[in-house]
């Protein structure tokens, strides 16, 4: 088989890897790619949204696969486009997308389907004065998101009436986030332990990955900016088997059934964002792809061929009904550029990348943006190395010990990243 992986990140260095383990995987493409993902794929130097390119390559490479690592291509409908043309690919059309690309119709799609989410409201650009009136008289904290995509930024916890009313006001204006705030879903404040779920599905049966957490925000005891994740571990013991069994049966299965029935099947990695509350887990957001750096830590840990399983569902011919998983744990720390998410500077040479033996190690080091530049690996992105160790059992302890040695043996000009990665496994409160 050729399979031709999109995207340039983490996700897809971490896709390839596993990838590259599957014995019926004769050819592998990442496109664009980065240095770690070249070193086990072909890097094609096409981007990730050049949709009519990437068909190209793939007719004309006999691609017999194709599996898409972002969610902006599959908003920009890639899946629908190479479907149209006959070329299997791993991922969710543009309709079915909506559940990661609109807020308001994922909203809309829970309440119809008794889906457990937090209430909500919601409003559209000229509505302002019905959003104000909501929310002089709603309890706080509360919750504003913007309907579309805003890379993570797009969710606004506030405090009080005048916070909520700027965001909602600059949402709707579309001074905020463009056409993508003038939809908002105001909603309550859930609180509990948060994690995150990921099934595979060919829109009929699924199977379920690793639960895993996230670290989202940049600096250590979730406090500071919001990023696109610092670090991740799986499995958590927030999410043990029983509770994941009731995820499946008040979530998974009712959001596959309910797409189906609404005839807009979901085909893809259906990643389920949840608060876990005192009234059980309830929905925060859905997305339609792998999480990143969730994937870094949830791949390792699957003990199947990942191609076939794949290959299954894009032909919508999922087999199994559950997968082996390593009896491990995994954990990955995200190194990062100086100033991210803000603005920071690349071209940092990396050093110290071949001094860690990885797979002996126990060790995956995952680039997330890095470049060659001659003989060199250098930085190429906000977040630049996704570090991960692997270890025996269930005890993440020497795995986080494993993962920070790593880490403090790789080195460049300005890196940054958290020392409390996993942590949350070992707190009650998650
Ligand atoms: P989202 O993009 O919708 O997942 O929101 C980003 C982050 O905001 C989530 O990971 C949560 O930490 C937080 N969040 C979103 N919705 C809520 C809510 N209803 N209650 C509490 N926190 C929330
Ligand atoms: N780590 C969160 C995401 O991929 O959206």
């Amino acid at each position: 088989m050729h399979i031709l992986v999109i995207g340039g990140g983490g996700r897809e260095h971490a896709i390839c890897w596993k990838l590259s383990k599957s014995p019926a995987v004769e050819r592998l493409s990442c496109a664009p790619g980065n240095a770690g993902t070249s070193a086990v794929a072909n890097n094609v130097a096409l981007a990730a949204t050049d949709i009519e390119g990437l068909l190209q390559w793939a007719r004309n490479n006999a691609v017999d696969l194709t599996v898409v690592g972002p969610e902006a291509p599959l908003a920009a409908g890639i899946v629908d486009r190479f479907l149209a043309e006959g070329l299997p690919i791993f991922g969710p059309t543009r309709a079915a997308a909506q559940l990661e690309t609109s807020k308001a119709f994922a909203k809309d799609f829970m309440k119809r389907h008794r889906i457990p989410t937090a209430e909500f409201r919601t409003f559209r650009a000229g509505e302002e004065d019905a959003a104000r009136e909501y929310l002089r008289n709603a309890a706080y904290p509360l919750v504003v998101k913007a309907d579309g995509l805003a890379a993570g930024k797009g969710v606004v916890i506030a405090r009080g009436y005048d916070e909520a009313a700027l965001a909602a006001g600059d949402m709707l204006s579309g001074a905020a986030f463009g056409d993508a705030g003038t939809t908002l879903v105001i909603e309550e404040f859930l609180e509990g332990v948060e994690a995150s779920v990921f099934a595979l599905t060919d829109g009929k049966r699924f199977v379920t990955l690793a639960p895993a957490q996230d670290h989202k925000r940049i600096l250590d005891n979730d406090e500071g900016k919001n990023t696109g994740g610092m670090g991740a571990y799986a499995p958590t013991p927030h999410v043990p088997t029983e509770v994941l069994a009731d995820v499946k049966i008040r979530v998974i299965k009712p959001v596959i059934d309910g797409m189906r029935a609404d005839g807009i099947p979901f085909s893809g990695v259906l990643f389920v964002g949840l608060m876990f509350t005192v009234d059980g887990p309830k929905v925060l957001e859905f997305n339609c792809r792998f999480g990143d750096p969730e994937t870094q830590v949830v791949l390792p840990l699957l003990d199947e061929d990942l191609a076939a399983l794949l290959r299954d569902i894009a032909a919508g011919n999922l087999q199994k009904s559950r997968v082996a998983m390593h009896d491990a744990n995994a954990v990955c720390v995200i190194m990062a550029s100086a100033g991210y998410p803000d603005a920071y500077d690349t071209g940092k040479p990396i050093a110290g990348l071949d001094a860690i033996d990885q797979e002996n190690e126990g060790v995956l080091v995952f680039h997330s943006g890095t470049a060659r530049r001659g003989d060199a690996i250098v930085t190429a992105g906000g977040r630049v190395l996704g570090v991960t160790a692997l270890g025996e059992g269930r005890d993440v302890r020497p795995t986080i010990s494993l993962a920070y040695g790593a880490v403090q043996r790789i080195a460049f000009d300005g890196a940054y990243y958290r020392t409390d990665i996993g942590r949350k496994a070992l707190s009650r409160g998650g």
